[in-house]
Order: C-alpha cells, then sequence, then structure tokens
C-alpha cells in the first residue's frame, strides 16, 4: 500500500517560520561523540547526510557548547570555537543535497558538567551540585550571565555560517537554562531567581540575542522539558506556562519537549523497551493546547502508524524519532514507500546508542551494523557465490542478509524448527518482548531478499557439502557452560534452562549473576512473577551492573522492591552440596525447607556464608558451540566463524561480525 492510504498526516507540509518541512518525521538532537578536538567531521556529515537520504523531514544535530566552561564529556562539540564553520559546512551541504532542512541544537550544559575536561569550574545559577557529577557549582555573576548570552549569539553566527537552517535551544534535561527555570537548582534572590517569570529571564535573553543574530529568515525552536521528574522540579504546569512566554516574544517558529533531568531522570528520557511506548505523551499535548506554534512531541516513537496516530489526536504538530532512525535511516522512505513493515524497528534497548555514550565511545546500533560507520567505504561485491550460513540467530541472519543484498546466493541452516536464536530467550519476559526485534526485522529481510531459510535442519559438514558452497558463515553460537563451584545436582541450572522452559523452579531459588546484565535479572523477575522467593547474589559491587548503561538499573530496582527480590553484593560461589538437615534442624528434603546449600565467599572480608534454597540458577558465562567449525576444518571451500561460537559477546557483536564477514565474501 502506498503512504497516501495509511498514513493521512505524516506526509503533509509544515512551516516552522521560514523553514518549511516536507513531512513531520524529525530526527530530533542526539549526542554522538562523533567530534574530534571539539570539531564535526566527516562522520557527522555522512551520520546526517544518510538521515535526510532516508527521508527525514528535519533534522537536529547534537548540542553544540557556547562556552569554553561547558564541556561535560570529552567529544562535544565546540560551537564557540571559529573553527567549527567549515565543519559545519560540510554537515549542512551533506544534508542539503537531499533538500531537508537542518538546524543546530545549541547549548550550555550549566551545573550539569564537571571541571574534568575543561579545569574550569562549571557555571549554575546557584552552587547546588548535580546529583551526577557531584560538583559544586559556581553561581554566575551578572557579567558571567552577559557573557553566556553571548556565548549563545556567538556560536548562533557560527551555524549562520555554517549553512544551518535555524536553530535550537536545548532549555530541557541538560541545559544551564533549565537549572534557571527550576526551582530546585535556582536559588538566587536577584531578578533571576524566584517567580518563574524570573527564573524564564536567562532563556529570554538568549532568545533576543539569538533571533537578532541570525535574522527572520532561519527558523529558531525552543526544546523545553515537561516535567523534570524530580522531586520540587517544574512539572507540566510551569512547562506551559515557559511556553506560553516564549510564544509571547513572536520570535519563535517552534517548541519541541522532552522529559527528565539528564543527569538525574535520565531513564525516562531515553526510555527503555521497559517504558510504554507514549509515556511522555501528555507534555505536547498540554503545550500544545496552550500555545499556537508548532509542537514537536518526542518519546519512544517506534512507528510511523503511531507517528500518525499522535498527529491525528492533536497531541503534537510533528514527531521526534531519534533511536528509530539510528536502527533504520530509512524510516521514513520506507514508510512513504509503502514499506512500513521493512522498517529495522528500534528494540528501546540503549545497548549501542546510549549505552556507548555512557561509555565515552561513538554512537553505535546493536541492529544496525553501519551505524556510525556511515563515512567508511565499503567496498563493492566481487563475483555472486554460493553462500552457506549455519545458525539462525542474528548473527547468522545478519551474514545472510546483508551477503544477499550484496548478490550472493545464500542458504541458511537452523536445526531449531524457528529462527531467532538466543534473541527468543532475551526476549521471553514479557517486559522485554520488544527485544526479539533484533531476529523479526532480520527475518523478514531474508524472506524479502529470497534466502533459502531452511529451518529444523542439521547442518553436518556432510549436508554443508551436498551445497558445493564458495563460502560457509558459521553461527552456531553458544551453549551453557557448568561453571567449577556448581557441582552436577540437577537443581543447579542454568538461566537458560529457565527461560527455555526446561526447568520450572518453584520455592526458594537463588540466582548466581557473573554477567551483570539482563540474563540475571530478567529469570528473577519470570521466577518472582511465578510465586518464587528470589535472591540474586553477585560478585559485582551491584546487580545488574551494566543496566546502568542502558538505564534499566532504576527499573530494576523498582521491580525488584516491588516483587520482593533480594539482592547481595560482592559474593562469589564457591560450591553448592545438599543439605542432611534444614535450617530448622528437620531431615533434608521432608518438604519442610530447601535442601540445597550455596556456599560463598564474601570478597572484600574473606568471611563466607551460605544460602539455602531450592533452586541455584546460575547466570554465568557460556561457551562457544563450535563443533561444526571444528568439522569443517580442511573443507575444500572458505569457512568463517563469527559471534558466540567464536567468542560468547552480546548479539552487537555477532551482527556486525555477521555484516563484516558478509562484506569480506
Ligand atoms: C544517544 C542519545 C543522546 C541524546 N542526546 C541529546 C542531546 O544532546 N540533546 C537533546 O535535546 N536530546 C538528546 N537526546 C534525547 C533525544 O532527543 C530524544 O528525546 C530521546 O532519544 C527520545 O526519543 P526516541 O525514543 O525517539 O529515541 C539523546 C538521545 C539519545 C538516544
Ligand atoms: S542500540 Fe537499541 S535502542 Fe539504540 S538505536 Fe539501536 S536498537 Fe534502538
Amino acid at each position: 500500500m502506498s503512504s497516501g492510504g495509511r498514513y493521512r498526516h505524516l506526509f503533509t507540509p509544515l512551516r516552522l517560520g521560514p523553514v518549511t518541512v516536507a513531512n513531520r518525521i524529525v530526527f530530533s538532537a542526539h549526542l554522538t561523540n562523533y567530534a574530534t578536538d571539539g570539531l564535526p567531521t566527516e562522520q557527522h556529515a555522512a551520520y546526517y547526510a544518510a538521515r535526510a537520504a532516508g527521508g527525514a523531514g528535519l533534522i537536529i544535530t547534537e548540542e553544540h557548547s557556547t562556552h569554553p566552561t561547558d564541556w561535560p564529556y570529552e567529544k562535544l562539540i565546540h560551537g564557540f570555537h571559529p573553527e567549527v564553520v567549515d565543519g559545519y559546512r560540510r554537515i549542512t551541504d551533506a544534508v542539503h543535497t537531499h533538500g531537508v532542512p537542518i538546524l543546530a541544537q545549541i547549548n550550555h550544559n550549566g551545573g550539569q558538567a564537571s571541571s574534568m575536561y575543561s579545569r574550569l569550574p562549571v557555571w549554575a545559577p546557584s552552587p547546588v551540585p548535580d546529583p551526577l557529577f557531584r560538583e559544586v557549582p559556581k553561581a554566575v555573576e551578572g557579567h558571567e550571565i552577559a557573557e553566556i548570552v553571548a556565548g549563545y549569539a556567538t556560536v548562533a553566527a557560527h551555524c549562520t555560517a555554517g549553512g544551518f537552517d535555524g536553530i535550537e535551544l536545548q532549555c530541557s534535561h541538560s541545559s544551564i537554562v533549565r537549572g534557571f527555570l527550576s526551582p530546585v537548582t535556582n536559588r538566587r534572590t536577584d531578578h533571576y531567581g524566584g517567580s518563574l517569570a524570573n527564573r524564564t529571564r536567562l532563556l529570554l535573553e538568549i532568545l533576543d540575542a539569538v533571533r537578532d543574530t541570525i535574522g527572520a529568515e532561519r527558523a529558531l525552536g525552543v526544546r523545553i522539558c515537561g516535567d523534570e521528574l524530580i522531586e520540587g522540579g517544574t512539572g507540566i504546569e510551569d512547562a506551559v506556562a515557559v511556553a506560553r512566554m516564549v510564544e509571547a516574544t513572536g520570535q519563535v517558529d517552534y517548541i519541541n519537549t522532552s522529559i527528565g533531568v539528564a543527569t538525574a531522570t535520565l531513564y525516562m528520557i531515553e526510555a527503555s523497551m521497559q517504558v510504554p511506548p507514549g509515556y511522555a505523551l501528555f507534555i505536547p499535548s498540554a503545550i500544545r493546547a496552550a500555545v499556537d506554534l508548532p509542537v514537536v512531541g518526542v518519546g519512544r516513537f517506534k512507528d510511523p502508524l503511531q507517528a500518525d496516530r499522535a498527529l491525528a489526536d492533536g497531541v503534537c504538530d510533528l514527531v521526534g524519532v531519534v533511536r528509530g532512525q539510528i536502527a533504520d535511516p530509512d524510516f521514513v522512505a520506507k514508510a512513504r514507500s509503502g514499506h512500513a513493515t521493512d522498517i529495522r524497528t528500534c528494540l528501546s534497548c540503549n545497548q549501542e546508542c546510549v549505552g556507548r555514550m555512557g561509555l565515552n565511545r561513538w554512537l553505535g546500533c546493536i541492529e544496525n551494523p553501519l551505524a556510525g560507520l556511515e563515512s567508511v567505504h565499503v567496498p563493492p561485491p566481487r563475483r555472486r557465490r554460493k553462500v552457506v550460513v549455519v545458525g539462525g540467530g542474528p548473527g547468522g541472519l545478519q551474514a545472510a542478509v546483508t551477503a544477499a543484498e550484496r548478490g550472493h546466493s545464500v542458504v541458511l541452516f537452523e536445526r531449531h524448527d524457528r529462527l531467532g536464536g538466543q534473541a527468543h530467550v532475551a526476549a521471553s519476559v514479557p517486559s522485554r518482548a520488544e527485544f526479539f526485534d533484533i531476529a523479526r526485522n532480520l527475518i523478514v529481510a531474508a524472506k524479502r531478499l529470497g534466502i533459502s531459510l531452511r529451518t529444523g535442519v542439521e547442518a553436518t559438514a556432510a549436508v554443508i557439502g551436498a551445497e558445493s558452497p564458495d563460502a560457509v558463515v558459521v553461527a552456531t553460537g553458544a551453549k551453557p557452560a557448568r561453571p567449577w563451584w556448581a557441582g552436577d545436582d540437577d537443581r543447579v541450572v542454568d538461566v537458560r534452562d529457565v527461560l527455555e522452559g526446561r526447568v520450572h523452579p518453584q520455592g526458594r531459588v537463588v540466582i548466581v549473576d557473573e554477567l551483570g546484565f539482563h540474563q540475571a535479572t530478567s529469570t528473577a523477575e519470570l521466577l518472582a512473577d511465578r510465586g518464587c522467593k528470589v535472591e540474586i547474589v553477585t560478585n559485582g559491587m551491584v546487580v545488574g551492573q551494566d543496566l546502568g548503561i542502558t538505564l534499566d538499573l532504576e527499573i530494576w530496582n523498582v521491580k525488584a522492591y516491588d516483587l520482593g527480590i533480594t539482592q547481595s553484593v560482592d559474593l562469589v560461589p564457591m560450591g553448592v552440596s545438599r543439605a542432611h538437615e534444614d535450617e530448622h534442624g528437620d531431615p533434608a528434603g521432608d518438604g519442610d525447607g530447601p535442601d540445597l546449600v550455596l556456599q560463598l565467599q564474601h570478597h572484600p572480608t574473606g568471611t563466607d556464608q551460605e544460602r539455602r534454597c531450592h533452586w541455584v540458577v546460575c547466570s554465568v558465562h557460556q561457551q562457544p558451540e563450535d563443533d561444526l567449525w571444528r568439522a569443517l576444518d580442511g573443507a575444500p571451500f572458505e569457512v568463517h566463524r563469527i559471534g558466540d561460537c567464536l567468542a560468547p559477546r552480546r548479539a552487537h557483536a555477532a551482527v556486525i561480525e555477521g555484516n563484516r564477514v558478509a562484506v569480506s565474501l
């Protein structure tokens, strides 16, 4: 079906002051860590151009710092430096080639920063330390406020010289302007503090200065936080009042929205799959009801139909789709051409986008192996080859899809009746069901490309040989490994045994978490939901340590508390045995109490502990499933090995390697 029938609103143009957008999908601002030495790079240009080529209606770049006191993370664009203009020009030229307007987001992060990179005190309205950076900022004086305003104007001038179609002021989740707007961080008693009108003064001064600089022929937008989600912070009434003040200036062309504070409630700004879609719609909805300016709604829009619905319902005038277009740069083009089912739907997993930002790495995507590499030349395919892929998990599927896209003839064998591999395991807990899209998206692509998908077939060396392949990609995954301390008791099992339904633990369960990721917490959630009394023990400092980088940790802790799951840290498992008597002194195994004993050592003190339970579930490192790889040693064709059967890791590694090997064929 063409887009016309399905989407009544998405593909209608809209004027944002002097700028007209062809459709309502915005690639809203987000950090990329692609900058080098504070300057924009070729990678920026290629990255944004790919989304413009994919049909985005409007692109808003990541923030550009407006002042040397603002350097919260290493790879930030220093917009105040005149040398940025050449890089700006490369970005805007690349995007304009596709007829898409591009705005620059400019910002000073205020107290939501540290002095680590700048070696200068951070500036804020008042000396209130940020909960993440934990540094007491310098309260800005009158002349410094003037310097901040001038900094915004300077950067706006650089953006104008660099060819941007306008500016967005980030006043929302991480900004000195938000700092002034919020009574939590603004304790001033001068005319920048106290009443909301006073707290909005800096925003209005910046707005004036920037409009003066960019003139009437460029667009100016303001991004506002609709609810800080912190005690005593601003809420939707304040946001609506600020939006009204902003509109009253007559200087602004649109309002963008956001939710939360980046250094306190980030898990709601870049919400993971555990937060229901539509969670932030109340913000654009309330602001749109109060002002005539076009309003952007953002937050977990994953599907064009969902975006069209928000427009139809009058929630917003434009829809921000950030991670959706990181995962699939052609999100808009596919919707427009009636191929929405081909969209590589974002999982809201945060593993490679948000997660890598937190680790100071460049932005990538678990599903899109080219995200972050848009500027890297991909060699053209050589001659058409016959390729056999063994294993239908994300890595094997990616290898098959990339190989088929490059013109090779591909057969994929999967020993199970269904494709997807461990994506099924990861998605087996209801709150993580969206993770299965990693496989579903690839299965759709594989079918579209005509790949021969042979499920329920054990691909032995003989079966593969019968295909006379030129190249074989072994993607047979990993298998649970029994840790040294686990013994052979059949009530010591692996998380996969539970999640794949081979065992059904009951009663008191201890989960040993050595991975620090979703495996243990998902299993705990599932078992607690089934009525088990669950404890997780970990050798780490926090259960589910890496959930911190995917922004799932806060949600997990609330859930664990609600489900009565207990968590114990710094504990190393030392062995499991059967108890001769239970903790009441009765004979073990009489149904009166747990009869397994898990021995633990508290590693900081070297002291011993034990846990009595009915089951022990291990969330531990897996072993490569590499029998086929070994069996193919000396085969008369090229053999490659990727993903977990090479070295068990997380899904992104399998996808990247699947793509990489297919490009090399
Ligand atoms: C990696 C990443 C970095 C972000 N950095 C910024 C930023 O610099 N400025 C901003 O206003 N929003 C930033 N955001 C928030 C996004 O604009 C958007 O509000 C959020 O991702 C929710 O939209 P989505 O569900 O479509 O991804 C960032 C989001 C992500 C995923
Ligand atoms: S890494 Fe996950 S959340 Fe981020 S864009 Fe890719 S699929 Fe979406």
